[in-house]
């Protein structure tokens, strides 16, 4: 498979399950979650899709195994930060440190999606051509 299918797929659970989580806010009338919601949305789908794009439109790394790596980590860092922030939204400061280590393993794992797409525009990922000097 290739990572930017991955991110697809990932991208689509993560909506629907955002999706039903607003859905069930807006049932209850209980908005108290909406930052875990969002979070999960906007990294979930938004940012899983566009390392998705990203990696489609590179299929130099599209199967690399650190591509693989940064969209694993991606996929576990906002279910870690969503749970947390949800704890913190609903009264628990037990989420408080979960949300601490979502957040910081997401920065760290945007940082490698950082050094990906500079390797690659330098042309030094591992089993690629040089990109055209126009890139
Ligand atoms: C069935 C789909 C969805 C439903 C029913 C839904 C429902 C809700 C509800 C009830 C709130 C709380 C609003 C408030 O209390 O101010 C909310 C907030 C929010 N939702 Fe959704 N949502 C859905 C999909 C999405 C998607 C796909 C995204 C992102 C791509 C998203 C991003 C956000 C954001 C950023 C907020 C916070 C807005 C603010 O700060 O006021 N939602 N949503």
């Amino acid at each position: 498979m290739k990572a930017s299918v991955l991110s697809f797929r990932a991208a689509v659970l993560m909506v629907v399950a955002g999706m039903i989580w607003g859905i069930v806010m807006g049932i209850s009338q209980d908005h108290s979650t909406f930052p875990a919601h969002a979070h999960l949305n906007l990294l979930g789908w938004v940012s899983l899709f566009l390392f998705g794009v990203y990696y489609h439109l590179h299929p130099a790394i599209d199967r690399h195994r650190l591509t693989f790596v940064q969209v694993w980590v991606w996929i576990a860092a906002t279910i870690i930060l969503a749970a947390g922030v949800a704890l913190l939204d609903s009264g628990h400061a037990m989420g408080d440190p979960i949300a601490a280590a979502g957040s910081l393993l997401a920065l760290a794992d945007m940082l490698l999606f950082g050094w990906l797409v500079y390797r690659r525009a330098q042309g030094q990922l591992a089993g690629q051509p040089s990109p055209a000097p126009a890139e």
